[in-house]
């Protein structure tokens, strides 16, 4: 069975990278005055400059060719045209239709799925307008003044990143809160701080059978009704999920429950009606914007040529670094305080994606797959891991991003900002060589071998690869592109790596696990049936728990 690595154009890649390990981005700079302008492309005014990466003119081709060998294009297309691409789950994946604003026709089992996501698009604007104008009331008569969001991954990271990144546009008397982590720490704290009379829950979840949501949900359903008595329920929870049978056994009226579909994954699920807490955050025609702006990259990805085509160029890059150069982890550095939460958020969207070792065929893969995804908004990280970025053993990729303006305009501080952006990029590209820091030195009156002893430590090899993407200003709508354009990456990468970048198999065991355990826990018998390890620990747990 050939696989991706016996093709001439992984061959040809793997040819090419011995050649390209030695080569310096500031003998790529030099050699090409007009580096900048050849690897860099803009969509109206958002830049992708990936002129800092350890890439030429024939690495770009040779990459294509394999974006091309592996057909991209023709899955891409496949996607759109609501085919079942996540073949071990037999669905379609279609966040794309969801924010489909030319409605052309998507067709699942050749049904047109686009009135009815234009009926809960609707929903939600009745919705949200009723809670945000203050006549929804709450079971006191009392407007609502806190949206409570219950929800964990795909059902939670989307709208708290995207209310974050959306802060300028929220109201202060309509604030939204998150509770995702099954300890109670979190429902707790969250909790202690709001009146039961001017709360609504969200309760988000896909399948309304996940342990953290659904005990999350009866205890906030207690503290509502301890004060407020049952009929409270259906002026104070609302639901969001695929499966309204469940809601329906949790005691939520399907009238109040906002529905999504089998194909939308969880993880790309923010422009369904879980993104519910963000129309009531920022208002519906806020979150219109947000969709409006992913469509764009949408048509962007589907028809611009591979060559100049944003999402195919860093899913390639990606490729280039994880399979050909060696790298094992993808930084998001956003210099974007209203981004903190974007590399989290795309933890759960590439990792959970692409983190698989079996091919589409079921056969094992013979290359690596997804990077780990970590990262936190600058200036924080560079007093934090910069170091080992700079001068590390470990090739670390970035991806820094930023806007022009400031949502939030206060002094120099956003010069500031941009300074730090640009000056880590340039200092992680070109470095600082032992002449440049031997002269530096002479220059502070440094000499013999107190000079001599200090280069080695102060000497920046650079040739640390980043890809820069500047925007605007983050509105809804460069949101929407940005998170769009990320989404779009992750599918290339999965293409090439012929993987089913839309199930999550991965995650199946240690929920089995934990409900076995669970009892265990519960009870106060000695515990033998696991490994000594996990039999150890659940006894001690139960010792450390006697009265
Ligand atoms: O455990 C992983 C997962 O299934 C994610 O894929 C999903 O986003 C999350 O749990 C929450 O699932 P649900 O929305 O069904 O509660």
């Amino acid at each position: 069975m050939k696989t991706i690595t016996d093709l001439p154009e992984w061959h040809a890649l793997q040819a090419h990278s011995d050649g390209m390990r030695n080569l310096h981005l500031r003998d790529l700079f030099a050699q090409d005055p007009e580096r900048f302008q050849h690897f860099s492309l803009q969509i109206e005014d958002l830049l992708l400059d990936y002129s800092k990466h350890r890439i030429t003119a024939k690495t770009m081709t040779l990459l294509l060719d394999l974006a091309r060998v592996a057909d991209v294009e023709g899955w891409r297309d496949r996607m759109f045209a609501g085919e079942k691409i996540n073949s071990t789950e037999n669905r379609a994946v279609l966040h794309v239709a969801l924010r489909n604003r030319a409605e052309r026709p998507i067709l699942v089992d050749g049904t047109n799925v686009m009135p009815e996501i234009t009926a809960v698009l609707e929903k939600m604007r009745l919705f949200s307008e009723r809670v945000r104008s203050g006549a929804w009331r709450g079971a006191t008569g009392e407007a609502i003044s806190d949206v409570v969001n219950i929800g964990i991954g795909g059902s939670d990271l989307g709208p708290v990143m995207a209310c974050e990144a959306l802060k300028p546009y929220q109201r202060p008397d309509l604030r939204p809160h998150f509770v995702s982590n099954v300890d109670a720490a979190h429902l707790s704290h969250t909790l202690a701080r709001l009146d039961p009379a001017r709360t609504l829950f969200i309760v988000a979840s896909k399948t309304f059978t996940t342990q953290e949501t659904m005990t999350n949900a009866a205890s906030a359903r207690t503290w509502l009704t301890d004060a407020l008595g049952e009929d409270a329920v259906a002026k104070h929870f609302v639901a969001v999920s695929t499966n309204a049978a469940e809601v329906a056994r949790f005691g939520i009226d399907t009238t109040n429950m906002f529905e999504f579909w089998d194909w939308v994954g969880g993880r790309y699920s923010l422009w369904s009606a879980v993104g519910l807490p963000i129309v009531l955050a920022v208002g519906f025609e806020r979150f219109t914007e947000l969709l409006e702006g992913a469509h764009e990259m949408d048509e962007h990805f589907r028809g611009a040529p591979l060559e100049q085509n944003m999402p195919v160029i860093m899913g390639l890059l990606g490729v280039w670094y994880r399979n050909f150069l060696g790298a094992s982890t993808l930084a998001l550095l956003p210099y974007d305080q209203h981004l903190v939460r974007f590399a989290a958020y795309f933890q759960q969207g590439d990792m959970e994606s692409n983190g698989k070792s079996v091919r589409r065929d079921g056969t094992r893969v013979d290359y690596d797959t997804g990077p780990i995804i970590w990262g936190e908004p600058g200036t924080n990280g560079q007093h934090a891991f910069f170091q080992l970025l700079h001068q590390g053993t470990e090739l670390v990729p970035a991806d820094f991003l930023a806007a022009a303006e400031s949502q939030t305009p206060l002094a120099d501080h956003h010069e500031k900002l941009l300074a730090n952006f640009l000056a880590q990029t340039e200092a992680l590209a070109f470095g600082k060589t032992a002449d440049e820091v031997r002269a530096e030195l002479r220059e502070r009156g440094q000499t013999g071998e107190a000079l001599d002893a200090l280069v080695p430590h102060r000497v920046f090899d650079g040739n640390r690869p980043t890809t820069s993407i500047l925007y605007h200003k983050l509105t809804p709508r460069h949101l929407g592109s940005l998170i769009a354009l990320y989404e779009h990456k992750i599918f290339v990468q999965g293409i090439i790596w012929g993987i089913n970048s839309y199930d999550q198999w991965g995650v199946e065991l240690g929920k089995e696990l934990a409900s076995r355990i669970l009892p265990e826990l519960q009870s106060h018998e000695t515990v033998t049936g696991h490994d000594s390890s996990t039999s150890g620990l659940i006894n001690h747990i139960q010792y450390l728990r006697r009265p």
